[in-house]
């Protein structure tokens, strides 16, 4: 578990595992050409799940569970806490049901994120085998102890796993679990690349779930980082699967329009790459949105470039909002804009 982990950072950082198409660019904002805003009035600020952040940003979860990891998302808390923004942490199973690597992720309770995220999978709550261990309420609890964390995000990866030569099959009962668990925690659900769609969401919904993050497709592709595992492992039919479905999936700009209405808090992600497309999140009706793939090589670089590639995304947001005339996070969620492309297709369908 803990190799694949590490699998998982080595192979987004070294290879393309993008998404064919950027639907955030088919978001395209209108211009104000005369925005009556001053850059240095404009309020980036918002309140999420009841935290206030300096920025509607999210990181979200991507990692730990092996040594290397302690600093990735040291560096991560470290630069969420200074800049204001919130955070995640990758899959928590191996610590809790392993004892591994636990201080790849306490070292995120270190710091003053302002809001945060534990991480569990959909698979893990429900038994995969006859006699397996699953994550139940004491799991959890254990994992939202280790980094302090606020909320609990269940990540539904049924993509990743039907890519995984080792992936879980099984995917029936988790919704039921999922309700049950979220009468006990604060629960988000999130995807990991293929997005939420409104029924889905309703479903989660009415069993309590409290907000979404709706990582939908046109960023980073779990198929094709499975797909680049798979052939390294000469898993020939799993190598082609991933090829298959690398762009499946709902855009994330689509996720986003179809789970707002239901009036939760909403994180847009899934190819989030710049304060840009943060701010056409939000005019989308977004309360936040997450990053994690663009996150990614600056937080193996080090605190300094983690910083500062989060204070840049926050100046690109100012800079969205000043041409579009708005002064605080409210008027730019009342933005107004035209829908292009690939995206306009999904909208009408
Ligand atoms: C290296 C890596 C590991 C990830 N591991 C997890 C995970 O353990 N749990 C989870 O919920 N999401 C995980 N994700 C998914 C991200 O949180 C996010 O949903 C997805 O990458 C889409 O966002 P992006 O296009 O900004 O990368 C991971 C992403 C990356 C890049």
């Amino acid at each position: 578990m803990s190799h694949r982990k590490a699998e998982h950072v080595k192979v987004v950082l070294g290879r393309d595992v993008e998404g064919r198409y950027r639907y955030w660019d088919d978001i395209q904002l209108i211009h104000s050409a005369l925005p009556e805003v001053d850059f240095d009035e404009i309020d980036t600020s918002v309140s999420l799940l009841g935290h206030r952040l300096n920025a509607p940003i999210v990181i979200t979860g991507m990692t730990g569970g092996f040594p290397d990891a302690v600093k990735i998302n040291d560096n991560l808390a470290r630069a969420a806490a200074e800049v204001g923004v919130a955070m995640g942490v990758g899959s928590e199973r191996a610590a809790v049901l392993k004892g591994q690597y636990p201080e790849s992720y306490s070292t995120v309770a270190r710091h003053a994120v302002p809001l945060k995220f534990a991480n569990i999978g959909a698979p893990q709550i429900i038994p995969q085998k006859a006699g397996d261990r699953v994550v139940g309420p004491a799991e959890v609890r254990e994992a939202m102890d280790l980094i302090h964390a606020d909320v609990l995000a269940i990540h539904l990866n049924f993509l990743q796993e039907m890519v995984q030569p080792e992936g879980d099959r099984r995917a029936r009962g988790c919704l039921e679990q999922i309700g049950l668990l979220a009468r006990v925690f604060p629960v988000l659900v999130k995807e990991t690349g293929a997005g939420i769609s409104h029924t889905v969401a309703e479903s989660l919904r009415d069993r309590h779930v409290r907000a979404f993050d709706v990582s939908g497709t046109g960023g980073t592709s779990f198929a094709a980082v499975e797909h680049y595992r798979a052939v390294d492992q000469g898993a020939e039919r799993e190598a082609r699967v991933g090829k298959t479905f690398w762009n499946w999936g709902i855009p994330s700009p689509v996720s986003v329009l179809e789970v707002v209405p239901l009036g939760l808090p909403v994180i847009a992600s899934g190819g989030v790459r710049s304060g840009l497309d943060v701010a056409r999140a939000l005019a989308l009706g977004a309360t936040a949105a997450g990053t994690a793939g663009g996150m990614l090589r600056a937080a193996a670089t080090g605190f300094a470039e983690t910083k500062t590639e989060l204070e840049t995304l926050v100046h690109e947001l100012k800079v969205a909002m000043l041409l579009t005339g708005s002064r605080s996070i409210e008027e730019l969620r009342r933005a107004r804009y035209v829908v292009t492309g690939e995206t306009r297709a999904w909208t009408r369908r």
